[in-house]
């Protein structure tokens, strides 16, 4: 059973029941339009209360639903809604907690609503890139005014129910309560069992004093702000359309531009990254229940760039954090680094001062290894040389108590090898930051050989806690996404041979929508750093092949500048370095650099599937969409791919291997990609 029926006096109360948040999946919906016929059958019930139990009222489309045939079975949302509608004995809505989606939806079909303070009120369907698509469009405007709930369609974002009671003339809530809603809305039932005729919102009218001039002015505002999403603008269109139409029109626009948005690509790529998220925290041999270790007190291991910015996540989590360091100077150059971040913060009015103090208190530091003997959790990040790893992590295992965690946070070094440095190679794992690490999402997930499933499963919970997007990656060089990013970066730098300036390629990837193109990346991460890697590469894989270009740009780089500044000495070089490799210089579309750079990623990610390193293609796109700037309303590189059809992409992949200036072996298709396009299936 996913709703309970009983009776209350004279009132029947139907509880919707299918936790967590009483998602209104095919049975609940079911359940629900069996206790109104049955209320209505009952000649002792005078009125009906729906309610949710548990946390919710109801949270909307049951997620285990979505995309599946259940979601449309009958009753469908809006058929329930009629039922409840047409009832022909009163039927109030008690809502709490939280009341969204179709939920809200449902219990606007009501003819009360009384709510609970305190309850987070919501159309959320446009952060998936759809409409409200159960009559949301068309009462909400009707129940509350059009202007709020606009806003409320447009954003998505949680209004609290009495802040909504507050707006002149609204209808959405006839009663708000601080005391049990359940009891206070069978009282209300009472009260009203007897009044004739029911209102209902669909018989009310959505007025603006200056309809016509308040669209325009929306329309403007909205466009501007939500360039690549089709859905806000959509929304906004089908408003209009409550209060020009009657409301069987209006629904009618709501159907259509409903399935209309299904079908965006936009949509699409939301809807996948709602899910890749949710699932990327899985791990296919950790079991959910795996007994995680207790994580009270980090240490850290250096305060530098990433030590400062790391300590600074676990400070904000209220977790206490002790830095080490080999020097008081650098110790007091790394706290005062930290100290800065916050008192900008509170400058921007992001931070109050007082939680500034209680993060601040959380901290200490240290020179000495046995000032760590209690930490849970350490997390090294010192120099990127095995050498320095290998000291710390003999003295890390010297103090840290059993059972601690032993994390590093290198980018390129093999964590096998640092997990052998200790006696205790199952506690330890990787944990990649990205820089600034206070600020990026991502978190990749290091699994070494030996890491024990406990640390995994610790490591995975703890990065939620600190407000991560943990991806997990097996051992290589790069991990995940910097081994992906190098063939993108190769491909840039074959882009310049061929004729490319480096602000066209950036260009037109960010004409693609990602934040920054790789040129302009390369001047902010340090063009030079690049260039150390591929030193070190081209002794490790002399067979691989780089364009130069890249290198020669260095050589033009400004001490201390980071800004991407054209310049002519660049051009002059790229011409001469062109001219020295005898290079044709050719006109390359828009198309071909963004197709070169992603599928460079697609194929590469497809070789780390095939090669276990990453689980899951959405794992991928989860780690491009929150760590490399990938264009969100894509979804990810892998997803793009699936847009674009991976029969296509291979096809511009043999395109590619025949250019001579390319790397014609790196554009055979990865065996999973090719398999996938022989099976006529997608990655996802
Ligand atoms: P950094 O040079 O800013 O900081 C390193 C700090 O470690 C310095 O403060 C240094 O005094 C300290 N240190 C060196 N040896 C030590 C020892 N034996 N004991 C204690 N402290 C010691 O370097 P950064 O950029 O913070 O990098 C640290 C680690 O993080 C490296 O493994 C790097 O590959 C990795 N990483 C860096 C990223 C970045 O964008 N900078 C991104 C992701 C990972």
């Amino acid at each position: 059973m996913t709703a309970h029926y009983e009776v209350r006096g004279a009132v029947a109360v139907i509880t919707l029941d299918n936790p967590p948040v009483n998602g209104l999946g095919f049975a609940t919906r079911a359940a629900t339009a069996a206790g109104v016929e049955r209320a209505e059958a009952d000649p002792a019930v005078t009125a009906v209360v729906i309610t949710g139990a548990g946390k919710a009222f109801s949270g909307g489309a049951d997620i285990k639903e979505f995309g599946s045939p259940k979601a449309l079975a009958e009753p469908n949302l809006l058929s329930l809604i009629s039922v409840v509608e047409n009832c022909s004995k009163p039927v109030v809505a008690a809502v709490h907690s939280v009341c969204m989606g179709g939920g809200l939806e449902l219990s606007l079909g009501c003819h009360y609503r009384v709510a609970q303070t305190g309850t987070k009120v919501a159309l959320p369907e446009v952060k998936l890139g759809l409409l409200p698509g159960a009559g949301g469009t068309q009462r909400l405007p009707r129940a509350l005014g059009v202007e709020p709930a606009l806003n409320m369609i447009v954003s998505g974002e949680p209004v609290e129910a009495q802040m909504l009671a507050m707006v002149p003339g609204q209808k959405l809530f006839d009663k708000i309560v601080d005391a049990d809603v359940v009891d206070a809305a069978v009282k209300f039932a009472e009260e009203v069992s007897e009044k004739r005729p029911l209102p209902k919102v669909r018989e009310l009218k959505a007025r603006h004093p200056n309809a016509e001039a308040y669209f325009q002015f929306a329309r403007n505002m909205v466009g501007g702000m939500s360039k690549n999403f089709p859905a806000p603008l959509r929304c906004l269109e089908t408003v209009a359309s409550a209060v020009n139409m009657k409301f069987d029109d209006g629904m009618r626009v709501e159907r259509e531009g409903f399935m209309a948005l299904m079908l965006t690509p936009e949509s699409k790529a939301l809807r996948h990254l709602f899910f890749a998220e949710r699932v990327a925290s899985k791990i296919s041999d950790v079991p959910e229940d795996t007994p995680l270790r207790d994580i009270r007190r980090v240490g850290v291991i250096g305060a530098g760039t990433m030590g400062g910015g790391i300590s600074m996540n676990f400070l904000n989590a209220g977790i206490p954090v002790t830095i080490l360091e080999t020097k008081q100077e650098a110790l007091d150059r790394g706290v005062a680094t930290i100290k800065k971040n916050y008192e900008s913060q509170v400058k921007k009015g992001k931070l109050k001062e007082d939680k500034y103090a209680q993060r601040m208190a959380l901290l200490s530091t240290t020179l000495n290894y046995a000032d760590l003997g209690d930490a849970d959790l350490i997390i090294e990040a010192v120099f990127e040389e095995i050498g320095v790893k290998e000291a710390v992590f003999k003295q890390l295992d010297e103090v840290a108590k059993p059972g601690a965690i032993l994390a590093s946070n290198t980018s390129t070094l093999d964590v096998d090898k640092i997990a052998s440095f200790t006696k205790r190679p199952q506690d330890v794992v990787g944990m990649h930051f990205f820089s600034p690490a206070n600020v990026m999402k991502l978190l990749e997930v290091v699994r070494g050989k030996a890491t024990a499933k406990d640390v995994l499963a610790t490591v995975m919970a703890i990065g939620k806690k600190i407000k991560k997007t943990a991806v997990v990656s097996g051992v290589c060089d790069g991990f995940i996404g910097n081994r992906m990013i190098e063939q993108y970066s190769r491909q840039a730098g074959f882009l310049l041979d061929e004729g490319c300036s480096p602000q066209q390629v950036d260009k037109a990837v960010e004409k693609f929508g990602f934040a920054m193109g790789p040129f302009r990346m390369g001047d902010l991460a340090g063009n030079d750093i690049g260039w150390a890697i591929r030193k070190r590469r081209a002794v490790e894989r002399a067979n691989m092949k780089y364009s130069a270009s890249a290198d020669r740009l260095c050589d033009d780089y400004l001490p201390g500048k980071r800004d991407a500044i054209p310049s002519p000495v660049v051009e002059e070089m790229l011409a001469k370095h062109r001219e020295a490799i005898r290079a044709q210089k050719r006109d390359i579309s828009d198309e071909e650099i963004v197709h070169r750079l992603v599928f460079a990623l697609v194929n590469e990610a497809a070789h780390l599937l095939e090669e276990g390193i990453a689980q899951r293609a959405s794992d991928v796109d989860m780690v491009y969409l929150t760590g490399y700037g990938f264009p969100i309303f894509r979804g990810g590189p892998m997803c793009y791919a699936d847009t674009v059809g991976l029969f296509n992409v291979v096809q511009a992949m043999k395109r590619f291997a025949k250019n001579p200036m390319d790397d014609g072996a790196f554009w055979t298709p990865a065996p999973l990609l090719a398999r996938l396009v022989a099976e006529g299936k997608s990655f996802t």
